[in-house]
């Protein structure tokens, strides 16, 4: 069982790595090869609407997104991490997922069926206010694109209410919810 980490944020060791990191310690704990993938290292374009892939579901663009395709096609859990910027996903995160739409394409356009249907994803985020609304739209985000590669939205982890960076250390339960979360996802 593999499990891949996307920690879409800009702050190495801020909330959303050290929650990512706690999902990934409950994954290992269930024998689970972990990998984590921090977005803001790598150089991924945004999206230009080529649409090469619409003729044979890749992207015409060359750069570190091709390594993430196979990873994201080859793991049997994908869990999304990202703090809310402006109630949304931090474009890092963003740019990841709006060039699977590669994938998208090849599920859609060109009905090639994903790898393993039974594939689980979770979604981490937090973010500073305690909007009710906070995460509706990222939620509405990832779960169309785990649609899009063939994973089942399994579980989510929302937190409110922290800002400054490893405050989330403070927090009653979200470290040991992210490690619940991530011990989960590797059961079947
Ligand atoms: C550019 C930017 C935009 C933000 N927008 C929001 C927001 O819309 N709502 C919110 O609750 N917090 C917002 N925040 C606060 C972060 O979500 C919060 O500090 C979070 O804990 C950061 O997580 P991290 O340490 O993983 O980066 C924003 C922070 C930044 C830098």
């Amino acid at each position: 069982m593999r499990v891949l980490g996307i920690m879409g944020s800009p702050r190495i060791k801020g909330n959303t790595d050290l929650l990512l990191d706690e999902a990934l310690k409950g994954a290992q704990s269930q024998g689970a090869e972990v990998e984590k993938i921090i977005v803001d290292r790598l150089k991924i374009a945004p999206c230009r609407e080529y649409y090469g892939c619409l003729k044979d579901g890749n992207c015409v663009i060359r750069d570190d997104m091709d390594d993430i395709y196979p990873k994201l096609l080859e793991a049997d859990g994908v869990i999304v991490a990202s703090p809310m910027f402006f109630y949304g996903l931090t474009s890092q995160v963003k740019a990841l997922i709006d060039r699977c739409q590669a994938l998208w394409a090849r599920k859609y356009i060109l009905k090639q069926s994903p790898p393993d249907a039974t594939r689980k994803g979770a979604f981490i985020a937090v973010g500073a206010t305690k909007g009710q609304k906070l995460f509706d739209g990222s939620i509405l985000t990832v779960k169309y694109f785990f649609q899009s590669i063939g994973v089942e939205y399994a579980a989510e982890l929302l937190v409110r209410g922290v800002d400054k960076k490893g405050e989330i250390r403070e927090h009653s339960t979200a470290l040991l919810d992210a490690f619940e979360l991530g011990r989960r996802l590797t059961q079947k």
